[in-house]
Order: C-alpha cells, then sequence, then structure tokens
C-alpha cells in the first residue's frame, strides 16, 4: 500500500506521463527512470527494447519493490507490454495511441497520428488502426528527431520549430483537425504545435487517461497510499546523472536529481561466430531460457546481449551447450549506445 509506483521511459518523455500520475495521485511515492543510454527507442531493435523493460522492471521490482508499473512509453508498451504482464505479478499500465476519442472529436474526417516509427510497425498498433480505420481517415506519421531534439533539452530552438513545421504542416494541408500524440515525449512540443496549428485543431495526449486507469487499478486493488503529505518521488538513468538532470530541469522548470543506475542493470554484449546452419537452433535454445539474452547481428558480427545481473548465468548456460555447437567467442564489452 505505501510502496511506490515505478515508472519508466526511453529518455525524459515520460514525465509527462509522471506529471498527470502526480496531479491525480498526489499521494504516492513515484519512482523514474529514464533509459537514457538506450534512447531513443523508436528505432531499435524490438529484441533490446524487450530486454530493457524487462531489466527496467526487475531494478523497479527488486531495489523498490513497486506496487504497480507504468509503462510511460508508447513505444515500449507495443513491444513489451505483453511480455511484462506475464512476467509480473503487478498491476502493469501501458501507453495507446487515443485514436478511439480522436475519430469521436473529428469533423473534417481526417485523424493524425504521430508516434515512433517502432509504434506505428508494431502488431499492436495495426489491431488497434484496424479497429477505428472505417471512422475516419487516419494519416500515421513517425516524426524523426523529435525525440532528439527535446532530449537535448531544445522545446522551442528554431530547428525544433522547423522539425515541427516539417510533419505537421502538410498534413493540415491533408484536412487534419486532429492530432494525436503517441508518443511520450511529443506533448513537450504541444506548445510549438499550437503556435503553427491554432486553437481549432485538436492535439490529444494519453497521460491523463494512463493516470485514471492507474488510479482505478490501485482502488480495486485497495493499495492506494493512505499517507496524508505529498508523495516522495526519485528519479534514476541508465545515462550520465548529472547530464539528464540538467536536461530535465531545463525540459520542467523544476529540479529532478537523477542517480545513475546500479552496475547490474549494464548491457553486456558478447560476439562470437557459429556456423550458419546451427544459428536457428542456437536461437530457438535460447529463446527458452526466459530472457537470459538475446542474439543481434551487427555488421555482420553475431551477438549476444545480455546484463551484467545475467552475465554468469549465460555464460553457465554457454557451457552447458552439446559438443557440437562450434561456438567461438569473440570478446566481451559493455554496450554504451550506438
Ligand atoms: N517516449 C517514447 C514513446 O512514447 C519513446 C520515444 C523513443 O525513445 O523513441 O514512444
Amino acid at each position: 500500500m505505501n510502496n511506490p509506483i515505478g515508472i519508466f521511459d526511453s529518455g525524459l518523455g515520460g514525465l509527462t506521463v509522471l506529471e498527470d500520475v502526480q496531479a491525480l495521485l498526489p499521494h504516492e511515492d513515484l519512482i523514474y527512470i529514464a533509459d537514457s543510454t538506450f534512447a531513443p527507442y523508436g528505432n531499435k531493435d524490438s529484441a533490446l527494447i524487450v530486454q530493457r523493460a524487462c531489466v527496467l522492471a526487475d531494478f523497479l521490482l527488486q531495489t523498490h519493490h513497486i506496487k504497480a508499473l507504468v509503462v510511460a512509453c508508447n513505444t515500449a508498451t507495443a513491444e513489451a507490454v505483453h511480455i511484462l504482464r506475464e512476467r509480473l505479478q503487478i498491476p502493469v499500465i501501458g501507453m495507446e495511441p487515443a485514436i478511439k476519442p480522436a475519430v469521436a472529436l473529428t469533423q473534417s474526417g481526417v485523424v493524425a497520428v504521430l508516434a515512433t516509427a517502432n509504434t506505428l510497425q508494431s502488431d499492436k498498433f495495426s489491431k488497434l488502426l484496424d479497429s477505428h480505420q472505417h471512422q475516419a481517415r487516419i494519416i500515421t506519421q513517425p516524426c524523426v528527431g523529435w525525440v532528439e531534439a527535446i532530449e537535448r533539452g531544445e522545446r522551442h530552438s528554431d530547428c525544433t520549430k522547423a522539425l515541427v513545421a516539417k510533419y505537421v504542416q502538410p498534413m493540415l494541408e491533408e484536412g487534419v483537425d486532429t492530432f494525436v500524440l503517441g508518443c511520450t515525449h511529443y506533448p513537450l512540443l504541444e506548445p510549438v504545435m499550437r503556435d503553427l496549428l491554432g486553437e481549432q485543431v485538436h492535439i490529444i495526449t494519453t497521460g491523463r487517461a494512463v493516470a485514471k486507469r492507474l488510479q482505478h487499478q490501485l482502488a480495486a486493488q485497495h493499495v492506494l497510499n493512505p499517507q496524508r503529505e505529498d508523495g516522495k518521488q526519485s528519479f534514476w538513468t541508465s545515462g550520465d546523472g548529472k547530464q539528464v538532470s540538467r536536461m530535465a530541469s531545463v525540459l520542467f522548470q523544476r529540479e529532478m536529481v537523477f542517480k545513475p543506475l546500479p552496475q547490474q542493470h549494464e548491457t553486456i554484449i558478447i560476439e562470437f561466430e557459429l556456423e550458419k546452419k546451427q544459428q536457428l537452433l542456437f536461437q530457438a535454445l535460447l529463446q527458452g531460457e526466459d530472457g537470459l539474452a538475446f542474439v543481434r547481428c551487427m555488421h555482420g558480427v553475431q551477438q549476444l546481449w545480455t546484463t551484467s545481473s545475467q552475465i554468469d548465468a549465460l555464460k553457465d548456460w554457454l557451457k552447458c551447450l552439446p559438443k557440437s555447437f562450434n561456438l567461438c567467442i569473440l570478446q566481451e564489452y559493455v554496450w554504451t549506445g550506438e
């Protein structure tokens, strides 16, 4: 009941959701993680996003004993929420682009959904789109560069304004009168969008609806925090604590101190060679090991991705592989971003 709520995103965008949660549930303690070393998620491998989501959820559970998890990231929700729900015994609340209210609001009959490429390409989003496609014309648009601009603390720069206009202007010309912000970073650009779009156009965000769903779930489980004083907040990041704190304070106009995540949550890469004919079987065996590692091929090199906390278990598993696998380890290092 007094336990905190965990919230995570690839970076600082999820703080827009944290603000909505704080406004609705001011007595709850909140723990936020910005997975800044891995931001943006919007163009990363699905397997990496799943692994990061599991690592961050494990940290929040094991270290902070959270009573609920908010995946304050549309991309991570699209890729990983079903896996988190299978693994965790607590309520897991995800984001979903608000297409339903948008098709109800539009008068021109043209709606735009702005989100990351990964969100728009996901199966989860395709299903959502299919269920509303007949009610309005729905244009989808990945907004390349928006997340990066926000992570640099640039909400109002000329460069950011130009980047916003690049995507939004052509949609106005297409007759869009309702914009759905399907990425938790994008509400930070709402003032710039508003300047371009004027007051008549609708801009729909999802944070408040997510906060309400969270409230509903906590109430149903009788675990709302009964304390009368304001909840405490703490902030963690896989990136550089000082830099992330500075950017968060610039973006949100209040002091937030981000602490670095403990080292066991680092991502370790093992590069290896394996004959082509053995690769599929190897991957199938690994998949049965529930999040121990995943295989990625980068620039023609086979890689195993895992975390510091799993590395010993992974090495033990590799040792137990049948002798017929001619797996040859080339090198091992900590991933520091692409
Ligand atoms: N804020 C996230 C989202 O809602 C992630 C954006 C990114 O890292 O690309 O999709």
